[in-house]
């Protein structure tokens, strides 16, 4: 998705801007631009395809200490110099870049043009910067807010104007903005990545607010000019954890990263003596949980398939009825919210814009959200009731993979919490707790097969057609492992409950088409095996990944990945890693833009 990015400061702002550029990149974008006050006057620089592009086409010596750019993911208008951020007014004077959609931008845009304006772009984002010079105002902040006062739709918005090179003004109406608080200097994003190596301290815009922001501070109002005070938080997380270190890719690092990432959901959460978690920030005491009778995890894509293997975890272990249900699709059915329902919205980034719309949509009704996010601060994290953070640490690649397995641990430590409150015994409830703190570990263990399941990968890669197969939780395994191969490889593949397999999808098993096979040694294991000798009856390849020992499964799969064993509700977390290895492994093997995938975006902030 789109990326801003801004400065305001006593340094040189250009390589401030690329660098948070940069940072913004894994975002996904079709391409670029900067512009910025010199002496000269305001300067744009714009280019089609990765800002190296842009970087090549830029002049020498481009001196300013303001300014503000943009990676754009096109929505209005083809990918193209043209197209690009930023636009500006047909004087050339005020710049804008902007993130979100317009909806009433055809209507401004005729309005404009028979007032004699001329529009070079195919983009809504063009207008604003039309509106805005042709506001009046006595200075740039009035004349943003008078401009929005015409628009309908979602912005994250950054101007800067040569009359007032001393400033970025900002608003934000649906898309995330950020500032980010430097030493006599100030940033402006709309990701905390692109201001952790200037910022400390970082200060979230919430819907409706403009800031006018210089290098000594910065003042908020309303969009109906009501001054707001903002307080400003320390960043979570340090500048090198959004560096790629020695590895190929950050998906790699991230996958790696997982049995650390997993001690940091886990840390300061568990109590052994008595065999609970404890979540600090749910806001619902006992009393309240008690009342839930129903529980339903919303979220999209990655998240949501973890919402359908949370909501195994949290009905064998809590007994309370729960379900998960596509964040994307809630609102559209106008869903019915009961008062004794506890919703759960889970989102990596905070910022999934569909996501968001199913918390308000619920919040609107009366119900009650928790939130399960990574990013602290985020827009969701924050109009949730309560809620648990991941602590997985920033996940850069765009497919997700240390925030899916966090996410299950942490809705692990939900079912506990919950259970303990309700019949789930204190011994039950150690096993649980004694399973968690094993995870890093067992994770370790199977991060040192990658050596098989890379051999794995050279056959798989082949392939035009996968299937994932599971029961139960295994399914949402099946799920995730089959979107993983997807995203990066873009290897066709399916997921279905095993059991589904002989009501349809049967028939295109063939020697071409192999089956990725979610087999846990638990109840439904002799049931799993059946699934097998269906597929091997008709000369299916089958990848097993499954507990170690039994002799009929190795006779029915083709290969075997071994993972360590851990309580039943928690072997889906350890069984989803080789998925994401053997995803990995044949993007590579494929030649693959592993952590920028073709058509994707990470963080999708537009509906
Ligand atoms: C897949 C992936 C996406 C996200 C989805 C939700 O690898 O990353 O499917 O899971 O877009 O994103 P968040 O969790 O940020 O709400």
């Amino acid at each position: 998705m789109c990326g801003i990015v801004g400065y305001v400061g006593n340094q040189e702002a250009v390589p401030i801007l690329l660098e948070g550029l940069h940072r913004l990149e894994y975002r996904g974008y079709d391409s670029s631009g900067l512009a910025v006050c010199t002496r000269g006057g305001l300067k744009v620089h714009k280019a089609e395809g990765k800002i190296q592009q842009l970087e090549t086409r830029l002049p020498k010596r481009l001196k300013a200490t303001t300014g503000i750019a943009h990676t754009r993911w096109a929505t209005h208008g083809e990918p193209s110099d043209r197209n690009a951020h930023p636009h500006t007014d047909c004087t050339g004077r005020i710049a804008v870049v902007h993130n979100g959609i317009i909806e009433n931008g055809a209507e401004l845009r005729a309005r404009l043009l028979a007032a004699g304006h001329e529009l070079r772009s195919d983009t809504d984002t063009e207008v604003l910067a039309h509106l805005i010079a042709s506001a009046g105002g006595a200075d740039l902040e009035e004349s943003v807010r008078r401009a929005l006062g015409a628009i309908e739709g979602t912005y994250g918005l950054v101007v800067v104007d040569e009359r007032f090179p001393d400033r970025i003004v900002a608003a934000r109406n649906g898309s995330p903005v950020v500032l980010g608080i430097g030493e006599r200097e100030m940033l402006v994003a709309s990701d905390v990545a692109a201001l952790v190596r200037h910022a400390e301290r970082v200060v979230y815009l919430d819907d409706r607010e403009v800031v006018s922001i210089r290098a000594s501070g910065f003042s908020t109002t309303t969009l109906e000019a009501e001054p707001i005070e903002k307080s400003a938080t320390p960043i979570p997380w340090k500048v090198e954890l959004y560096d790629r270190g020695a590895h190929e890719h950050f998906m790699r690092k991230e996958i790696e990263e997982q049995p650390e990432a997993v001690e940091r959901s886990l840390r300061g959460r568990l109590d052994a003596r008595f065999g609970i978690a404890h979540l600090g920030g749910l806001n619902l005491s006992a009393r309240d949980l008690l009342e839930v009778r129903r529980i339903k995890l919303l979220g999209c894509g990655s998240a949501y398939y973890a919402g359908l293997v949370g909501a195994h975890m949290l009905e064998r272990l809590t007994r309370i009825p729960t379900d998960a249900e596509a964040a994307s699709e809630f609102r559209y059915r106008s869903p019915v919210i009961e008062k004794d329902t506890l919703y759960v919205a889970i989102s990596q980034s905070g910022e999934t814009a569909d996501t968001l719309a199913a918390v308000r949509e619920v919040r609107r009704k009366g119900g009650r959200v928790l939130g399960i996010v990574n990013v602290v601060g985020s827009t969701i994290a924050r109009e949730c009731d309560g809620g648990i953070y991941m602590h997985a640490g920033p996940e850069v690649a765009v497919a997700s993979t240390k925030a899916f397995t966090c996410t299950l641990v942490c809705v692990a430590l939900l079912a506990l919490h919950l259970g303990r409150i309700r019949d789930l015994s204190p011994s039950d409830g150690k096993r649980i707790l004694d399973a968690l703190e094993r995870l890093p570990e067992q994770i370790r263990t199977i991060l040192t097969a990658t050596d098989q399941i890379r051999a794995v990968a050279e056959r798989l890669k082949d392939r035009n057609d996968a299937f994932f197969i599971g029961r139960a939780a295994g399914y949402g395994v099946a799920l995730e492992g089959a979107q993983k191969l997807k995203e990066i490889s873009y290897i066709h593949a399916e997921a279905y409950p095993a059991s589904e397999l002989k009501h349809g999808p049967l028939a295109l098993v063939s020697p071409e088409t192999p089956t990725v096979a979610i087999v846990p040694n638990d109840d439904l294991f002799e049931k799993s095996l059946s699934s097998l000798e269906e597929i091997r009856a008709r000369r299916g390849p089958v990848i097993a990944i499954a507990h170690n020992g039994d002799a009929r499964l190795h006779a029915l799969a083709d290969d075997v990945i071994v993972v360590p064993r851990s309580e039943p509700v928690l072997d889906p977390i350890l069984m989803t890693v080789p998925t994401q290895l053997l995803a990995y492994e044949c993007a590579i093997a494929l030649g693959r833009d592993v952590d920028q995938p073709r058509n994707l975006a990470k963080s999708v902030t537009v509906e």
